[in-house]
């Protein structure tokens, strides 16, 4: 009898992706910095990474949140209250901490209702191919979350047509929703902040050719759920204005520090969701407890509070841009709590990166297949709690780097990730 496990392996290890990261991993098994292990976690975004304390400019708890008192404490109740787990999907019943938080969550966005997930990526796996069917199309930006395109092929299977557009751009856009014709309606995805680069699409635009096109936008805003626009109420907001033919996707994980993610309709389309999203039916909820820190934690965002916390992580960001900007160099985003710094080469990129945790700093160094072909960045995400010693320290670092010809100048520019 053949060994058929052995057999998967070695066809998994003859594949494109799995011999690259392979050849990295042997090749430079200093430099390539994944796959690390987290041996604790101190205060002002401190970590020790591989046996080795750091800062960390690699967290999505964008406002701090993560470290909040109030939302540990109701953590601790909700265990008390519910146990770790509730036991059943949500076909049959939903704690009432879930009623509550996706009650919240719709009042503090000044939507009808919102549907929690265990995390975006079941998000858009449960409400895309949901939303759909053979009469149906949907396209993607190009450059639109990993998740959102594996919406799409599960749409795909179910007989929807779908496409993709170039990054950011409308007019491409009008072209490939024309060569979907003939359908009834469709959707087109985007990310609300770019989570590579951190940038923001052009919405106004996108939703123009949307609606003269029988479509709706379908926005994953996950970086931008409590980050950008009035009391965090995300990128959507800041920049329609309205939800006019708009579905938003949110994460619970990212700015609010707790688990999960959401989708923000009208109650018509949630009870439609409730009845065809197969994560949401045949899958396990958010653990209860974090159910009970979301509640906390919107409390915070649609509080007098937001402003000052937001206040933090903006005086960190501007501290940053304004250390990186006589260096020269070739950067994006900005706007939200991620900056990329463009290296481009692969390998320039994981060995720029390696030397900036050698100075006592995390940064993500960003390779092809997350962004294109040598269009590597190192993706910095700065957190409200940040000391300022800390940003002046990493300043310093990249000062380093520019100096020493390791990344991309201004006028210089072969690729970008954006
Ligand atoms: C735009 C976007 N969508 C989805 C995700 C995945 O979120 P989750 O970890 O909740 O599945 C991410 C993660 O960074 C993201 O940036």
């Amino acid at each position: 009898m053949p060994d058929l496990l052995d057999q998967f392996a070695t066809s998994l290890e003859g594949e494109v992706l799995v011999r690259h990261f392979e050849q990295y991993f042997r090749d430079y098994p200093d430099l390539h910095m994944k796959d690390m292990t987290l041996g604790a976690v101190g205060p002002d975004r401190k970590v020790n990474l591989n046996g080795r304390w750091v800062v960390n400019f690699g967290s999505d708890s964008f406002l701090g949140l993560d470290q909040d008192p109030r939302l540990k404490e109701a953590i601790r109740r909700g265990l008390e209250r519910w146990g770790t787990h509730n036991g059943t999907s949500r076909a049959f019943s939903s704690v009432a901490s879930c009623v509550e938080a996706e009650r919240k969550l719709a009042a503090w966005l000044k939507v009808e209702s919102t549907l929690i997930y265990p995390s975006v990526t079941l998000t858009n796996a449960g409400v895309l191919p949901a939303l759909v069917t053979r009469h149906d199309a949907i396209v993607a930006d190009q450059q639109a979350h990993h998740s959102v395109h594996e919406g799409l092929k599960l749409a795909h299977a179910g007989g929807a047509k779908t496409g993709v557009f170039a990054h950011d751009d409308p007019n491409d856009l009008e072209r490939v929703l024309k060569a979907l014709r003939p359908y009834r309606q469709a959707i087109v995805a985007v990310d609300g902040i770019f989570n590579m680069s951190g940038t923001l699409p052009p919405l106004a635009e996108l939703r123009a050719v949307a609606e003269a096109n029988d479509a709706i936008l379908y926005v994953d805003d996950a970086h931008g759920t409590g980050i950008l626009g009035e009391q965090g109420r995300g990128t959507v907001l800041d920049a329609l204005g309205d939800y006019r033919n708009t579905l938003v996707v949110g994460s619970l994980s990212k700015g609010l520090s707790c688990f999960g993610g959401f989708v923000a309709c009208p109650e018509r389309l949630r009870l439609a969701l409730k009845i065809r999203s197969g994560p949401l039916i045949f899958g396990g909820p958010v653990p209860p407890p974090y159910l009970d820190a979301v509640c906390a934690v919107i409390d915070i965002l649609d509080s007098p509070e937001y402003p000052i916390l937001r206040g933090r992580l903006s005086a960190n960001m501007r501290q940053f841009l304004d250390g990186l900007r006589p260096l020269g160099l070739h950067v994006l985003g900005g706007v939200g709590a991620i900056v990329s710094v463009v290296v481009g080469d692969e390998l320039a990129t994981l060995r720029a990166g390696r030397e900036l945790f050698d100075r006592g700093y995390f940064v993500q160094s960003i390779i092809f297949p997350a962004v294109p072909h040598h269009s590597g960045v190192l993706r910095v995400q700065i957190n409200a709690n940040h000391r300022p010693e800390s940003i002046v320290g990493l300043v310093a670092a990249f000062a380093y780097l520019a100096a020493n010809g390791c990344l991309l100048r201004i006028g210089n520019v072969k690729a970008t990730a954006s």
